[in-house]
């Protein structure tokens, strides 16, 4: 369906060739005076310059030839604006379009692509923390709106599975149970299929590990070496690998799903490893990488960088794949396997400058075709309220689960206190709420930037926030069960100014995708429910809707509701959380 300014505009243009001037003028924009008129067309002004004439004149000729069914308002003021206001029956028309349609006919740009979006990137055995929230958040809504908007869209956890921290628990775990058959170079197997620990002690051994690592830097070698030898396939150590991987991947899964964060992929670091070796001759064969300080690199600086970038390392000198050539090889393997137009990736701004290296580096290679698109969003950091990276009480980094179980609680306790529900649904319910105020606490902030992580007023339920939306949604659904069966109403012309509003808004919501698709920011989408919901609030207090007497102007009351409560609750989907029944 074309979105309605394009409709506005391809009319406009019309009338400017009606009146003997070039369409191209004909251009219509929201009004940016919403007090005289909804939409305007300022083209007669420049188009005045071509024909050297005054811009009124053109601006009323090209008036007279609109077809007056379509505008209440149809105005040509000085010097040369035209002002329009839609008429009831275009509105009207125009939104049981969209009811009707298949996902309000918002146009499917994305048909016959794919696109892999890489978000969450947790590293396994180590606690999830805030920066791997943002990824999962913005990633699972971004990922969302492409699928919404037609594309085959794939989620890949991209799970740091491969890194330092395996060799480090794999060596704390020998110092502590060497008589463990994993280090026993003779064994031939099988190992055990139960792990020789549990999560929890894992979570103990990863820490202590690390803490150990700094300050023995023998124990350090011996990590980097076990890291090396589980890399090049040693048995007992892929076999304590499998363990880990095993439980870690477990856990992560309960919170992704609390989260309702869902990956279509989950492969990790280690899974491009056998793409590593292959893809290192090619690039060398093409003459692209060079030997600095005994590490293979890849230089891609080009004449145009205003900053340095440095060559892409590869092999760092003891001859260990780093981040980047893992992010080259798991490019290779999409590439192979999933044949994406564009990849997609989300972590914290703080590593564009990885991800410029690699992307320039898999240009050069011809890892990716030329056309294939490749995007970093960088996301900012979420501070306390001191403006600091958010800390636990005792200063420590935040873990994943304790902010969600924060959250929760605060939430519950509101629920409960308000007896919101029955209960037996209070979790339920909570869970919901909670995650609403969460993630939409997140996405309504571009994501570039920073923000303050503030309970109080993510959680409240007025205000631009999550529970706010979900009120006015849970508010509608009441006043739709009491009416009865609604969905097959058609859409009717507005009694008065607040629906002829609250149509208008609606009409936004292509738009509105549009954008936030184009620039990567659910932020549009937030905003947009925030005056969407905003509208059908003040159409709720200022129309009587159940108490209409007309059974026809009831009935389309009750279409427009329902239309906006679809398309609210179509948005809060695209931004990663649902409603309640009752709040
Ligand atoms: N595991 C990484 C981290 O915790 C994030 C991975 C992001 N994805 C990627 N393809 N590099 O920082």
């Amino acid at each position: 369906m074309e979105k309605i300014l394009d409709l506005i505009t391809h009319k406009m243009q019309q009338a400017f060739a009606d009146a003997g001037y070039d369409p191209a003028f004909g251009r219509v924009t929201v009004s940016n005076r919403p007090d005289l008129c909804e939409y305007q067309c300022n083209g007669a002004l420049s188009a005045a310059k071509q024909y050297k004439c005054a811009p009124i004149q053109i601006a009323k000729a090209v008036t007279e030839k609109l077809d007056p069914a379509d505008y209440s308002l149809v105005e040509a003021v000085m010097p040369g604006f035209i002002n329009l206001k839609l008429s009831d029956r275009f509105l009207c028309s125009y939104l049981e379009q969209m009811r009707t349609a298949e996902d309000f006919g918002v146009e499917k740009i994305g048909a016959g692509q794919t696109i892999v979006v890489d978000y969450g990137g947790p590293n396994v055995a180590k606690p999830l923390h805030i920066g791997h929230l943002r990824s999962a958040i913005i990633g699972e809504s971004l990922k969302r709106l492409y699928a919404f908007l037609g594309y085959r869209a794939i989620g890949d956890i991209h799970l740091g599975d491969w890194g330092l921290q395996m060799g480090l628990i794999i060596t704390e775990l020998q110092e502590r149970q060497p008589q463990l058959c994993y280090f026993d170079p003779g064994f031939t197997g099988p190992y055990p299929v139960e792990p020789p620990f549990t999560l929890s002690q894992l979570e103990e051994i990863y820490p202590a590990a690390s803490a150990r690592k700094k300050e023995d830097p023998d124990f350090a070698d011996r990590a980097h070496a076990a890291t090396f030898e589980l890399q090049q396939g040693r048995p007992g150590y892929r076999a304590i690998w499998k363990h880990i991987m095993d439980l870690s991947v477990a856990d992560m899964t309960k919170i992704y799903n609390s989260l309702d964060v869902h990956f279509e992929s989950w492969l990790g670091e280690s899974d491009a490893d056998p793409y590593i070796p292959p893809m290192l001759e090619d690039m060398k064969a093409k003459g692209l990488t060079v030997v600095s300080d005994g590490a293979l690199v890849m230089p891609v600086a080009e004449e145009t960088d205003k900053k340095e970038v440095p060559p892409c390392i590869l092999l760092k000198s003891d001859g260990s794949a780093i981040y980047a050539t893992t992010d080259l090889a798991t490019m290779v393997q999409r590439m192979r396997d999933f044949h994406p137009d564009k990849m997609l990736y989300l972590t914290d701004k703080r590593q564009a400058l990885h991800f410029e290296q690699v992307f320039r580096a898999a240009r050069k290679a011809g890892i990716v075709k030329p056309e294939t698109q490749l995007e970093h969003v960088g996301f900012g950091t979420m501070n306390g309220k001191d403006g600091k990276p958010f800390k636990t009480r005792e200063g420590g980094v935040m873990r994943l689960e304790q902010l969600l179980a924060d959250m929760t609680a605060f939430v519950r306790a509101k629920v409960v206190e308000n007896q919101i529900v029955e209960p037996e649904e209070v979790d339920a319910t909570t869970a919901k709420i909670a995650l609403a105020a969460l993630k939409y606490g997140d996405l309504s902030n571009q994501p570039t930037k920073d923000y303050i992580f503030d309970m109080d007023r993510f959680a409240a339920f007025e205000g631009n926030t999550g529970p706010y939306i979900l009120y006015t949604i849970v508010r509608i659904k009441s006043i739709l069960s009491k009416y009865g069966a609604w969905e097959h109403l058609p859409i009717r012309e507005p009694v008065n100014g607040c629906g002829k509003d609250l149509m208008l808004s609606i009409t936004k919501f292509s738009p509105t995708l549009e954008a936030a698709w184009k620039t990567s920011s659910p932020n549009l989408i937030c905003a947009y429910i925030y005056e969407l919901a905003g509208f059908v609030n003040k159409f709720y207090h200022e129309t009587p809707i159940l108490k209409e007497e007309n059974p026809e102007t009831k009935a389309g009351h009750i279409a427009l509701i329902g239309l906006a409560k679809d398309v609210l609750e179509t948005c809060i989907h695209l931004l990663g959380f649902s409603a309640p029944e009752k709040m």
